[in-house]
């Protein structure tokens, strides 16, 4: 599974970059706005701590099907490899993947908020499809949702991954990760609660003051 990072803030991809497996950075309009750099300089700084295998995705901001276009060929032009256009699954998003797609553009076909979506974008061929199982739970089950979105993949041979987004609590990461989904993207916020269980710290202090008493140390060799 792949494990993403869902913001553009460097000193938190360096955090976690550093504790954990990151597989790379998904990014949108609001979040490279939230950097309070222009973009060209939140881009580049992100291009260039990455590490090649690592992927970024960027999200076109114009919305018809000429401008998705063009902004999603200036985002494959910005990286060599791993350098994906985020397209949102408007109708102009949906026309604009199979453009983009037909000349060798990677492509997350993102904004999804219902399965039969991101599967016509997965047929459009879309490399990755963003369900936003936060705002889906706004209006029903969904996780549930995404569940069957990769259920519909699987049965129609679809390569297309899903990475899973907009999440809003552990929980919602735990449910997906059960059910086998290929890849989340994770707001540090969110990650923090996964990495930092308060059980953990507590244990720590009993095993180190069990030693101290009996051993007189706090290393396990004298
Ligand atoms: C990532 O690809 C999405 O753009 C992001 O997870 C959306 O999150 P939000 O619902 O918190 O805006």
């Amino acid at each position: 599974m792949e494990l993403i990072l869902d913001t553009a803030d460097l000193n938190a991809i360096k955090e976690y970059d550093e504790l954990l497996t990151v597989s790379g950075v998904t990014t949108n309009p609001s979040i490279i706005t939230k950097t309070g750099k222009e973009p060209e300089t939140a881009l580049a700084e992100l291009i260039d701590y990455l590490r090649p295998e690592q992927k970024l995705f960027v999200q076109t901001v114009q919305t018809t099907v000429e401008g998705i276009v063009e902004e999603a060929r200036y985002i494959a032009s910005l990286r060599p490899e791993n350098m994906y256009a985020k397209i949102p699954v408007t109708r102009e998003g949906l026309r604009a993947i199979k453009l983009v797609k037909q000349e060798g553009i990677k492509v997350l076909a993102t904004s999804i908020y219902s399965p039969d979506t991101g599967f016509l974008a997965a047929m459009n061929g879309a490399d990755y499809l963003a369900p936003y199982v936060n705002r889906m739970c706004n209006f029903g089950d969904g996780v549930g949702q995404v569940i069957d979105l990769q259920r519909m993949l699987t049965v129609h041979g679809l390569p297309t991954k899903i990475v899973a987004a907009s999440f809003k609590s552990v929980q919602q990461v735990h449910d997906l990760i059960v059910a086998g989904i290929e890849a989340v993207t994770v707001p540090p916020e969110v990650l923090k609660n996964m990495v930092d269980h308060p059980g953990t710290p507590i244990a720590v202090d009993e095993f180190s003051v069990a030693w101290e008493q009996a051993y007189g140390r706090s290393t396990l060799r004298a």
